[in-house]
């Protein structure tokens, strides 16, 4: 007598086949059972823009469903973040004025700073990191000190150990350089230890390529560069040993972390700093990939949640540990990441 069949025949029951991978994708339990990478509200951290003083947070046109915040607003909005289940902020401030040394970046009362002050009275708990650099805060934009129509490398360096130091007297517990400087975290590490700031840590953007990505980010802070470009600081796109070194001369400076950015364009380079550096690993999810994102969904291209989702993954995948995205609320939402 015939055996009866206990599996259908559309899955291809009858013949002998040692591997069938879809045998473990049978069910939502066995996929989650074996998945190999975990999705969760810990690893974000929301970039946010604050002006100088008070009124209310007003939209940026180029990053839809981003508000700039003002120096009053951001600490009701970080004790929202905390109840949203965001539990990193990556702050960026905009300037009272600009001049050619960037001057007010390193000031104690620049918008970061009195931001950082803010977010910490109101919500101690949360992981407060600023950007070190000096782009938004020069006349010509560029993210140094401007000697001649060169970007003079090691007197940039200096200042942005200054900007650093004013971030860690106000009390930010990471500090982020991302002005591609030679030396930079040698420099900033220096700078705070010498000012007593030996806890606070530097996560270095040690891979920032030159992107058209940062489009909507330069909208934003009024950022970018009045001549050139960033080209002699920051990354060609086309060199990854490059980058790995960048990795590698940041983490022997001291870098207590590394970033990578843009990330969907550097998963190549996550894989292999994974195998390489035991920090953790940063991905920067930066504004032209959220802004195509969020283009594409409104058109209706794609499912938003779905592939924002997909993306961060895919980022987790290729080896990030921490998530730097504007859609940093809307993941902890979708992850069920608040209390
Ligand atoms: C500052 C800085 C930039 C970004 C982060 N830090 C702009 C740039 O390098 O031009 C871009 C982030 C984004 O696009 O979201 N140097």
């Amino acid at each position: 007598m015939a055996r009866t069949r206990s599996v259908p025949e559309e899955s291809g029951g009858g013949r002998s086949l040692r591997a069938r991978p879809r045998r473990l994708r049978r069910s939502p339990a066995l996929r989650d059972w074996v998945a190999e990478v975990e999705l969760s509200a810990r690893h974000l951290v929301l970039p946010v823009f604050v002006r100088p003083g008070g009124g209310p947070a007003t939209p940026l046109p180029s990053l839809p469903g981003i508000d700039c915040q003002s120096v009053a607003t951001v600490a009701d909005f970080s004790r929202t973040l905390r109840a949203e289940g965001v539990p990193a902020v990556l702050l960026f401030g905009l300037p009272r004025r600009k001049d050619p040394q960037g001057r007010e970046a390193w000031s104690d009362d620049s918008a970061v700073a009195a931001a950082v002050r803010a977010v910490k009275r109101a919500s101690p708990e949360t992981i407060v990191v600023t950007d070190v650099c000096l782009c938004a805060y020069t006349t010509h934009g560029h993210c140094g000190a401007v000697d001649g129509a060169e970007v003079d490398n090691d007197g940039s360096v200096e200042r942005l150990g200054r900007v650093a130091v004013a971030h860690a007297r106000a009390g930010a517990d990471v500090v982020a350089p991302s002005a591609m400087m030679d030396g930079q975290v040698a420099g900033v590490r220096s700078a705070l230890d010498r000012d007593g700031f030996s806890s606070t840590s530097i996560l270095s953007y040690a891979t920032k390529h030159a992107s058209a990505f940062y489009g909507p980010f330069r909208d934003a802070e009024g950022s970018a560069p009045a001549f050139g470009d960033r080209a002699t600081y920051q990354l060609d796109p086309r060199n990854a040993r490059e980058a790995l070194r960048e990795m590698r001369l940041d983490a022997d400076e001291g870098a207590d972390a590394l970033m990578v950015k843009p990330a969907l364009t550097s998963l190549d380079l996550l894989a292999r700093a994974r195998r390489r550096f035991d920090l953790p690993l940063a991905a920067y999810q930066v504004s032209g990939e959220f802004a195509m994102l969020r283009a594409a969904a409104a058109q209706g291209i794609f499912d938003e949640r779905a592939a924002v989702l997909e993306t961060l993954t895919a980022l987790r995948r290729a080896g990030a540990d921490l998530l730097v995205t504007y859609y940093a609320r809307d993941a902890a939402r979708w992850l069920g990441g608040g209390p």
